[in-house]
């Protein structure tokens, strides 16, 4: 034990190791409680090679690591046993390039992504990807887990958000990936393998990200409607009526905007009475566009005027803007104050998201009528986060003992309508039964075979997304 720490030490000098519990525990400690974590010791390195170094070591010592960013995954991806490694990549944070003239920026894993984005915005440039952690967690999570967030309808996932990266291999070789170029029709698609593999192939290190015009326009918008099916009609008439640059169409669920307006301070319904659901669509234009409004309000009114909506508001300002998107993110944290959850993270078509969540009730409340759906999510690419929260008359812990019951009933469900039961937030060690049970077979069998081939001795952050 006092080799392995003095052999990293020699790496990233001894003061980058952490091996004191009290220290390490904000790399330990869980966002949402559900697993405990432990490690040997946490290491800090600060560049692609100290990480490269470390890797080699690991492997001379048979010693297993868990690639960590800022620790906000909701799956389990970045837990770690006592007899592992925790590698943080905090200090590999260098914004290396940014190309306003190639709209691209060259980053390190470690930078947090609030960073990354108000730096393209220095440039009058976007980077789209937007979630709920940005201020604190890293762009390497987010590209070892192909994020998603509030942008993917219009910009993509992580996936489609980057154009080379730089990787560690479990051999401790470093694939020097940073291609820049748009089109490189060259070989094998490598980049496309490691990024969403949680750090179970390789580790990435570094990544040239895509950039785009930055938005000095934006109609944001909040509707009030009595169906999802509705919502689906909507969809198509913003995606036209903006020339498809509809960037943001979520769906918030009656009892998630009563809570947060409830529960979180300042927070308040822009409307006169409650509806079934809500519909936060924003659309981005690279300049002020008043044009572009007019269309959306006239959407919205025609809208209104044929009975598909029942009420809407467009912000007037930055500020009505910034305080209709809160709401989004607010009633997430909103669920807290009504107890225990039991989450999913499902997507099926569009076309289906209706009758799905008419299912889906049914299904729970046959099997626990008292529970209470709190479902909200990106509509407009049919991911559905339907939340479950307690019943107000049963205790915390005797309903998340039905966690694992729930999930089955959601995930089958979800799988009758050809949907995925982890749309966006992947699979750490919370899926696995799943991967197992609804996957295809020769898939599976086929990431058994890279998992092999890319990581022999199974140290790169094993039991994570396979068995
Ligand atoms: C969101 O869409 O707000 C998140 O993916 C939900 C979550 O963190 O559970
Ligand atoms: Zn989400």
């Amino acid at each position: 034990m006092t080799d392995v720490i003095e052999g990293l030490g020699r790496i990233v000098g001894q003061q980058h190791v952490i091996t004191d519990k009290q220290k390490s525990a904000i790399y330990t400690e869980e966002p949402r409680g559900r697993y405990a974590s432990d490690c040997l010791a946490v290491v800090l390195p600060e560049t692609t090679e100290e990480v490269a170094e470390i890797v080699k070591f690991c492997g001379q010592q048979n010693l297993a690591l868990v690639p960590q960013g800022g620790n906000t995954g909701a799956m389990g991806g970045a837990v770690a046993n006592k007899d592992q490694l925790i590698v943080n990549f905090k200090r590999l944070n260098k914004i290396i390039e940014v190309n306003p003239t190639d709209y691209t920026m060259t980053v390190q894993a470690g930078c947090i992504l609030a960073n990354i984005q108000e730096t393209a915005k220095r440039h009058d440039r976007l980077f789209p990807l937007s979630l709920g952690a940005q201020g604190s967690c890293q762009i390497g999570g987010n590209l070892a887990t192909n994020a998603g967030g509030i942008n993917v309808l219009h910009y993509g996932n992580t996936r489609d958000l980057v154009l080379g990266i730089e990787v560690v291999l479990s051999n401790g070789k470093i694939s020097h990936g940073l291609n820049a170029l748009r089109k490189n029709n060259t070989g094998y698609d490598l980049k496309n393998l490691f990024i969403g593999c949680e750090g179970t192939l390789g580790i990435i290190t570094a990544a040239v990200l895509k950039l785009f015009p930055y938005p000095k326009g934006q109609v944001v918008s909040l509707t009030g409607l009595e169906s999802i099916d509705s919502g689906v009609a909507l969809l198509s008439r913003l995606k036209f009526a903006s020339s498809d640059r509809l960037t943001t169409f979520e769906l918030m669920s009656q009892i998630a905007v009563e809570t947060a307006v409830k529960h979180i301070h300042g927070q308040t319904d822009p409307f006169d009475k409650p509806y079934p659901w809500y519909i936060l669509a924003i659309v981005h234009s690279s300049e002020q566009d008043s044009h572009l409004k007019h269309h959306i309000e006239d959407t919205l009114a025609t809208a209104l005027g044929d009975g598909l909506i029942k009420d809407a508001v467009i912000a007037q300002n930055q500020t009505q803007a910034q305080r209709l998107i809160l709401l989004r993110e607010d009633i997430v944290e909103a669920q807290k104050f009504i107890g225990g959850s039991i989450k999913h993270d499902v997507s099926v078509p569009v076309s289906k998201v209706s009758e799905f969540m008419a299912h889906a009730y049914r299904t729970v409340k046959a099997f626990m009528p008292n529970a209470l759906p709190y479902p909200y999510g990106h509509l407009g690419d049919g991911n559905i986060h339907f939340n479950i929260s307690q019943p107000a008359d049963m205790g915390k812990e005797k309903f998340l003992e039905n966690w694992k019951a729930i999930n089955t009933l959601m995930h089958d469900i979800t799988h009758d309508y050809q949907g995925s039961f982890s749309a966006e937030h992947g699979i750490g060690i919370s899926k696995l039964d799943e991967m197992d049970k609804y996957k295809d077979q020769t898939e599976m069998e086929l990431y058994r075979q890279i998992k092999k081939l890319l990581d022999p001795k199974g140290l790169l952050n094993p039991g994570k997304m396979l068995r």
